[in-house]
This record gives structure tokens, sequence and C-alpha cells, in this order.
């Protein structure tokens, strides 16, 4: 059976999270293949009795919430022990089985250092910062370039990783207390804290290349989920205002150890509008009420460290760039019902570059950050859109809307989101063979 890759088509916050979760109950393994807990998502699920139970996941993936999927946290994956832990510890008190989870030997750890040296770098970088979550993620990944970061196996060798701690340690400490002039770290303590949770993780960790595999060749469905997303891969973005790893579909087969051969489809999630968490560029971004009413409506504060959404119109420049740089073929659309009661629809169809027109993304970021979106204006529909469940049963113009979007981006609609619960979506073509 083939493996299918998830990935967001924007800045991320596109609504992974639905998505996977729409797919879980006929998916058997759901893996994380890169990033960290700089991702949040969010997954409402409705109870029989009209309830909503909410459920925040940063480091999990999505499909822990679905009973029969195996959730795997892939070797591209940069990994929090202490948020795992109290992530897990979360949901197991709200009655979710966790016990499934596999763990990648090879994943990175990020070290205590990591989140200092990530918080300490955007305050010494100033006006010129990033916006990063401080979560530690950038200079993990940076450690792993380097060649000296700290991996899930590590912690079953505590000479080994006294060895890591101290050698990476060596340099950092000196850039701790000389630049940044702050407390150089404790190797020893380090090792002491890491070395504290290796028991429990123990029966976590698996050769996961391996097993998903095997998981393929008996038949298995395998989802491959991003965090992050198009825009802000490491290569493919908007850099340097991006995460540091690879969030498009090439980065599912690195992070995972799933060949390209194995991948079958590729699903990318793209918000009916756009936003953006942190410094960089965004062309439709809007300044006015009209984007605090996308923000308001569309409840846009990250699921991760709170900050409001930058938001603006949909760009379909960028879905095209997304289609090209993954390989799409599926769009979900989401949120969709946020552009309930607007009088007219926007789309950014190509940007104007000093004069010049852009039908494609502008190869060189300067003239991205001074692009200027061309609109095409849709007229609005006013009908509440949540209750929809079928194409047909939308406005028509929220229908000529998506056949809109779908002609800009160039690869096919299959479900659209018109509310954030589970069954708030209409399926228009099977995600799943
Ligand atoms: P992710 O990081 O891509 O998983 O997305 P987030 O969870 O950070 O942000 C998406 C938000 O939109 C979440 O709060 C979802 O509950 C919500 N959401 C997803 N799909 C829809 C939709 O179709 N309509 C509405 N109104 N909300 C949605
Ligand atoms: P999900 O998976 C939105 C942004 C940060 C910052 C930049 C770098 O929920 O879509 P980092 O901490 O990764 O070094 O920060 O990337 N960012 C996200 N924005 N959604 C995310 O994840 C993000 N993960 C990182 O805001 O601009
Ligand atoms: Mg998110």
């Amino acid at each position: 059976m083939p493996a299918i890759v998830l990935v967001g088509a924007q800045w991320g916050d596109e609504g992974k999270g639905k998505a996977t979760d729409l797919m879980g109950s006929a998916v058997d393994y759901v893996v994380k293949f890169n990033g960290g807990n700089n991702a949040g998502h969010t997954v409402v699920i409705e109870g029989p009795d009209g309830s909503r139970e909410k459920y925040a996941l940063h480091l999990l993936p999505s499909g822990i919430l679905s009973p029969n999927v195996v959730p795997v946290i892939g070797n591209g994956v940069v990994i929090d022990l202490s948020v795992l832990f109290q992530e897990l510890d979360g949901l197991n008190a709200r009655g979710v089985d966790t016990s499934r989870l596999l763990i990648s030997a090879n994943a990175h750890v990020i070290a205590p250092y990591n989140r200092t040296l990530d918080k300490v770098t955007e305050r010494f970088l100033g006006a010129r910062k990033i916006g990063t979550t401080g979560r530690g993620i950038g200079p993990t990944y940076a450690d792993k370039m380097n060649r000296v970061g700290i991996r899930v196996q590590d912690l079953f060798d505590p000479h080994i990783l006294q060895q890591k701690a101290e050698a990476a340690l060596s340099f950092k400490n000196q850039v701790l207390v000389k630049i940044y002039n702050t407390r150089a770290a404790d190797a020893a303590r380090v090792v002491e804290e890491l070395l504290s949770y290796a028991e429990r993780l123990r029966p976590m960790v698996a050769d996961t290349s391996l097993l998903l595999e095997e998981a393929l060749k008996a038949g298995k469905n395998v989802l491959l989920e991003a965090g992050q997303a198009t825009l802000l891969d490491v290569d493919h973005g908007t850099y340097p205002f991006v995460t540091s790893s690879s969030a498009t579909a090439g980065g599912a087969c690195t992070g995972s150890g799933i060949p390209p051969t194995r991948v079958s489809r590729v699903i990318a999630v793209m918000k009916a509008y756009t936003t953006r968490v942190g410094e960089g560029p965004f062309p439709t971004e809007l300044f006015d009420d009209l984007g605090e009413t996308l923000r308001k409506v569309g409840h846009e504060y990250g699921t991760t460290t709170g900050r409001p959404r930058r938001c603006g119109w949909v760009d379909t420049v960028i879905g095209r760039y997304a289609t090209r740089i993954n390989g799409v073929t599926d769009f979900v659309v989401t949120k969709l019902d946020v552009l309930t009661g607007l009088d007219t629809v926007p789309i950014c169809v190509a940007y104007d570059v000093d004069g010049v027109r852009h039908d494609e993304m502008p190869v060189n970021q300067s003239d991205f950050h001074h692009a200027t979106p061309i609109f095409e204006e849709l007229p609005g529909w006013w009908e509440d859109i949540t209750g929809c469940r079928r194409f047909e049963d939308l406005p028509e113009n929220a229908q000529a809307y998506v056949l809109r979007l779908e002609e800009l981006i160039g690869a096919r609609v299959s479900a659209i989101g018109v509310g954030p619960g589970r069954h708030e979506i209409i399926e228009r073509h099977p995600l799943l063979d």
C-alpha cells in the first residue's frame, strides 16, 4: 500500500491537524516527519451529545487521537522530552490511549541549552529577529547539521551522552558567556536531566524506518504529516523567515526513512485566506479592520505561543508554488466558513513588482518583500455554510470561489472545511484510494 504525504501550503496553521484527524479512521500509521513543539495543531472532536472536546497537540502526531492509529515520531523530528511527557500525561488524563506511540532512535533531542540559545539569539538580533517560537528548534537542527547533536539513542549510552554534551558545550558555553553574557550550561546537569527520561522513553524507541517499510509491505496505510508548511521550509520558504526543517513533501521521505517511490499522493492543506506568525514578508497581509475581522472570526491566535496571527487574503501564487514544490495531488481548503458575510472576496492571482507582473513566486526574496498583490474580486455569500456537507449545498458564490481557487492553484480541491469540528467538512473526492 502507498504512503500519503500531508503538508501545509502556506505559512502554517492551515488546519493540518484537523485534516489528519479526518483521515484517522482510515489510516494505520501517522508519522510526524519534521519540526518539533513549534507546531500547534488544534483538533476539535464532537461528542454524540453535541459537546466539543478540543485538543492542542504540539509534538505528537495528530493521529494519536484516533484509536486504531499507530502514531510515529520520525527521525526528522526534534524532541523536547519534557514536552513529550507532559503532552502524553495530558492526553492520558483525558482518557486518550497513547501506548502505541513509536519514536525513531535517530530523532534528535532538544537539549536545554538550545532552548536558551534560541531565546537569547532572538533577543540579540533585535529588529532583525525571526520571531521564532523560542522552543530551541533552530539551534537543535543547527547542531544536527554541525554533527554535534544529541540523538534519542544516545540516552541509552550514558558515556556517549556525556561526551556529546561536553563536546557541544565546549563551544556553546563560550557563546553563551562571552557573546550573550548569560550563564554557562553544566554538562553533567544536562546529562542528568536527559537521563531522567531514558527509562520511560525506552519502550517507545524503535527502528521506525524499518517498521514503516514492513507496514507498507503488509498493505497498511501510512500518512506522513508535516509540521509547519511550504513557505516555512528551510529550502523553499521565505528564508531566513522560516523554520529550520524540511516541511515540504521531499522532507517526508528524509524525515521518515520512507523512499519517494512509496509515496502515491500528496495532500496540501490551504486556508481559504492566509495567516502568518512571526516576522517575514506577506504580500496579501491586511492591516485594516478586515484583517482584524478575519483574526476574530477565524480565532487566529497561535496554538503554541498565543501570538495574534497576521491575516490576509488568499494568495494563489503561493498556492501554485505549493503545488509545484510538493507535487500536490489534492488540496484540502479549510475555514471557508470564516469568509462568510463579505461583499466581495479577493483572490490574489499574481504580483506586481516594480511595474512587472509576476505569475510565479519571484526568485529573489527582495522582490517578494515588496510584491503588491493583483486581486480578482469574487462576489461573497451570506448564508451560514457550517451545516453544508455536500459541495452542492454551498451557496453558488462560495462554490464559484472554490472552483476559481482550484483553477488557479492547479490541483483539485478534494475537501472543504466549513467549521472546526471533525465532521464540519465537505468531501468532494476521497482522500484515500
Ligand atoms: P495546523 O497547525 O495546520 O494543524 O492548524 P492549527 O490547528 O494551528 O490552526 C487551525 C485552526 O483552525 C484550529 O483552531 C482548527 O480547529 C481550526 N479549523 C480547522 N479547519 C477549520 C474550518 O474549516 N473552519 C473553521 N472555522 N476552523 C477550522
Ligand atoms: P504548525 O505546524 C505557524 C514559525 C514561527 C517563526 C518561524 C521560525 O502549527 O503549522 P521556529 O520556532 O520554528 O524556529 O520559528 O516559524 N512557525 C510556525 N508558524 N505554524 C507553525 O507550525 C509554526 N512553526 C514555526 O512563528 O516565524
Ligand atoms: Mg498550528
